[in-house]
């Protein structure tokens, strides 16, 4: 007989259920179950309601209590990551913060490339130890689900070696890491070819092998002035779609044209959008395609925000993501930067929840998790708390005491 397993009580549950996936939510569309327990079997959930009520219930359940007031999100998303990488790029940030810009490193040899070198120079077994390291300190801060990209390898045989290894990753950890081709970050500076050919050559040959050996269904590209063109990009992404792949683009992060690429080729997300004005807000609020803010790589390069305010009242859907790499953005902290985006921003308490849950499994093209309701994974995390104002009010330095994945307690902050 299958088990099923109450968990509970939990003093508020925030289900992030019935909520639009796109434009401007208020705190007093969020749902909130009281005195509520989640029912649990094969890793699904199966149903929310009052615990007492629930406890009673007469076949065999087992009960997981918890003592004293917890609130219960979804396990948090963060759709945009670079967590598989070689090396340091702390002189990068010593060097931008004395005055030089992240182009202009980039061009006397850091940036990018520099962690591409130091990435070639690792093994796989060095990037799975640093991926897993990674992943497993994203769990602690409640993120049980975790896209993770190449694009520091930038030949067939190094991006094959990052994508196995994100792969390994996966199998070691309790968070699903999502993985993406980037192969297109820049224009390798040992390449013997321009732009184009570099782009045909990985798509002709790299392409077939994703599909082959199962390593992802998405592919990603930087379109910027330093990295590939909307011309440039056009022929790789018809390729990549033809083939089944799901696109998403780094866009608009310097220069705007990335999120007309995204909208053209119905990417999934079009993720930065801190140059994005108010005529690339609106053509992405009428499209399919999910808004991503990265503050963390506004924080690290000491640049504006993502727009996100506008991209809500245009009534586009905002998810917000980590970023989380060596040089753009090292900070890593999901909910510290929501958080803080949220304060710069003027976001809503369910705004900022909605970009790192719901609308953030949207960004990922995954229906099965994002909110606590019937059928979806049993991923979700809890807060010592009464109130879950209290979560996003102490700016990210209030971390869940628990997490569940698929059902199962997966960190237990009282037990650590
Ligand atoms: O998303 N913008 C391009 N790519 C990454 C940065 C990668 C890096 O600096 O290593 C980003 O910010
Ligand atoms: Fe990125």
């Amino acid at each position: 007989m299958k088990k099923t397993t109450l968990i509970g009580p939990f003093k508020q549950v925030i289900p992030m259920s019935g909520l639009s996936l796109k434009g401007a939510i208020s705190d007093s569309q969020l749902r909130i179950f009281e005195d509520a327990g989640i029912l649990v079997a094969n890793g699904k959930i199966q149903e929310i309601g009052n615990f007492e009520d629930l406890s009673k219930r007469p076949n065999n359940i087992e009960i997981q209590e918890l003592k004293g007031n917890h609130t219960c999100l979804p396990g948090l998303i963060d759709s945009h990551t670079h967590i598989c990488f070689g090396g340091s790029r702390a002189n990068d940030y010593a060097m931008r913060n004395a005055g030089m810009s992240y182009l202009e490193i980039a061009k006397a040899g850091g940036g990018i490339w520099d962690t591409v070198t130091q990435t070639r120079k690792a093994t796989q077994e060095e990037l799975i130890k640093r991926t897993t390291k990674l992943a497993n300190r994203h769990l602690k801060s409640g993120v049980t689900t975790i896209e993770v990209k190449s694009g520091y390898g930038l030949s067939i045989d190094e991006e094959l070696k990052m994508l196995r290894a994100i792969a390994a990753t996966n199998a070691n950890v309790s968070a699903d890491l999502i993985s993406t081709c980037l192969a297109a970050h820049m224009l390798p500076k040992d390449y013997e070819g321009n732009q184009t050919e570099y782009l045909a050559e990985i798509s002709e040959k790299l392409f077939p092998i994703l599909k082959d050996e199962n390593l992802t269904n998405r592919i990603d590209a930087f379109i910027e002035e330093s990295a590939f063109s909307a011309e440039q990009i056009a022929p790789y992404f018809q390729k990549a779609k033809a083939l089944g792949f799901d696109i998403t683009v780094h866009a608009d992060q310097f220069s705007t044209s990335g999120s007309k690429v995204a909208i053209d080729f119905q990417a999934i997300s079009a993720d930065h959008l801190e140059a994005s004005t108010q005529k690339e807000v609106d053509l992405l609020a009428s499209s399919n395609v999910i808004a991503t803010a990265l503050p963390g790589a506004s924080i690290g390069l000491g640049c504006d925000f993502t727009p996100a305010r506008k991209i809500l009242d245009a009534g586009g859907a905002l998810a917000i993501a980590s970023d989380h790499n060596p040089g753009s953005a090292p900070m890593g902290d999901l909910l510290t930067q929501a958080a803080i985006l949220g304060t710069f921003e003027k976001l809503s308490n369910a705004e900022v929840l909605a970009g790192i849950t719901f609308r953030a499994a949207a960004a990922l093209n995954l229906k099965d998790r994002g909110q606590i309701a019937k059928g979806f994974n049993a991923d979700f995390i809890g807060f010592h708390t009464d109130n879950y104002q209290e979560i996003l009010y102490n700016q990210g330095n209030f971390k869940p005491c628990m997490v569940w994945k698929n059902g199962e307690l997966v960190f237990d902050k009282h037990k650590h």
